[in-house]
């Protein structure tokens, strides 16, 4: 508690700027090889801003020529907890029958937003679909959906930084930290 009563919260960092980049550039790789010809990256926002715009200059950096979309899912809120209700806010062009696609999110927590994603991309009849998530926290998982590329798997704590937010701050920060 800080002098006016409220909680100060602290971030205490967990992946380093080069630790990010570094998987970044793994999961890139991984990428290009395991996906040939043309692609389309679809990103959740706004978590996933900046783990995107990274991971298609390392796409690049593999040879790939990846297109890029962003479909805007509804947030946490303020709070800590999902609401496990999910909502489309922002929307792709609808016209992607028969593209290669690979859905970007920043964390898979309970599953259920790149859950919600995956099946909207389904029913407009996408070809192929991979799934990608720069944090995954297997321990909290309620939908089952299973992810193609993940960044760094952890437990259950609250994480911010590097485009994800606690009540939407600290996006801007250049790593990933706990939030205490
Ligand atoms: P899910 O639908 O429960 O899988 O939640 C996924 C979304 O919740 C992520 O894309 C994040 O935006 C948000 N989220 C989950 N865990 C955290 C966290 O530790 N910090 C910040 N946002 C989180
Ligand atoms: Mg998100």
């Amino acid at each position: 508690m800080d002098g006016k009563g409220s909680v100060v919260t602290g971030i205490v960092s967990l992946f380093d700027e080069e630790a990010i980049a570094g998987r970044v550039e793994e999961l890139a790789a991984d990428m290009a090889r395991a996906i040939p010809g043309d692609f389309l990256v679809v990103g959740l926002l706004k978590g996933s801003f900046v783990f995107a715009a990274d991971l298609v200059r390392a796409l690049d950096r593999q040879g790939a020529s990846p297109r890029v979309e962003f479909m805007r899912l509804s947030s946490y809120g303020l709070g800590k907890e999902s609401s496990g209700e999910v909502h489309l806010l922002g929307d792709i062009p609808t016209d992607i029958a028969g593209e290669a696609v690979v859905l970007v999110d920043d964390i898979v927590d309970t599953g259920r937003s790149i859950a919600y994603a995956r099946a909207l991309l389904e029913r407009r009849d996408v070809g192929r679909l991979w799934t990608c998530a720069l944090v995954d926290k297997p321990s909290r998982r309620e939908v089952e959906i299973g992810l193609d590329f993940v960044g760094f798997t952890i437990g259950d704590v609250f994480i911010a930084g590097y485009g994800i937010d606690f009540a939407e701050r600290y996006r801007h920060l250049p790593y990933i930290g706990v939030v205490e």
